[in-house]
């Protein structure tokens, strides 16, 4: 099975439906490891309980972006794995670093790419009145948020919610469909092309819906 380092920050509950799909007898991937930049992050306990290996690299203890992703190019070269998952992982790579993984990153953001790259998304989808919100599934490039969209599910928004209620749904279809896609990876299905994803070697005309 192709191994799989996860790279997490917080609560990892990404991690956490990852850990329980990988599970699931035929699941195509193995998590050999999982990496996090916050000592007493709860990914790291998920990770623990499920009896993968964890390692830390704190970005405090570096005094550069390019120390930092330097040591964490060292902990996964440890590893070696075909794969990188960011599950909520919440630093900016740099270029040297997504280069040196291309095709082989993928990252979860809450919002339907390419709308609210960056921070605080579900707040600022309720004080631009959408009225469809989601989450994307995309591979890993040099621009933040921007590589090619593989799959997106919706989350319609309702005339009451809260940046809090809203991200509740918005992480429960997380939870769904980014099992699927690192699936999709590891069947060999999904690649990135020169300016796309390839989905079973044809380009990807739009991200896959779920
Ligand atoms: C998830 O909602 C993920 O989409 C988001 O962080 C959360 C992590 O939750 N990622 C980003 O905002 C990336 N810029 P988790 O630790 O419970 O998986």
């Amino acid at each position: 099975r192709p191994s799989i380092v996860v790279l997490a920050s917080g609560s990892g509950s990404n991690l956490q439906a990852l850990i329980d799909a990988s599970r699931e007898r035929d699941y195509p991937g193995e998590i050999i490891a999982v990496g996090c930049n916050k000592p007493g992050a709860f990914a790291l306990e998920r990770a623990a309980q499920a009896n993968i290996p964890t390692f830390v690299v704190n970005h405090k203890d570096y005094g550069s972006r390019e120390e930092f992703d330097g040591a964490l190019m060292a902990e996964l070269r440890r590893y070696n794995p075909d794969l990188i998952v960011l599950a909520g992982f919440m630093r900016i790579l740099t270029d040297d670093f997504v280069q040196a993984f291309r095709g082989k990153m993928l990252n979860i953001h809450p919002s339907l790419l390419p709308a609210y790259t960056g921070l605080n998304t579900h707040q600022r989808v309720l004080e631009a009145g959408d009225k469809l919100h989601g989450v994307s599934v995309h591979f890993v490039t040099e621009e933040l948020d921007g590589g090619p969209v593989i799959a997106q599910a919706d989350v319609k928004v309702k005339p009451d919610d809260t940046p809090e209620t809203l991200a509740e749904r918005v992480q429960k279809k997380e939870h769904l469909l980014y099992p699927i896609v690192v699936s999709w990876f590891c069947e060999g299905r999904i690649q990135l092309g020169a300016h796309s994803v390839l989905f079973d070697g044809e380009p990807l005309s739009q991200p896959m819906r779920l």
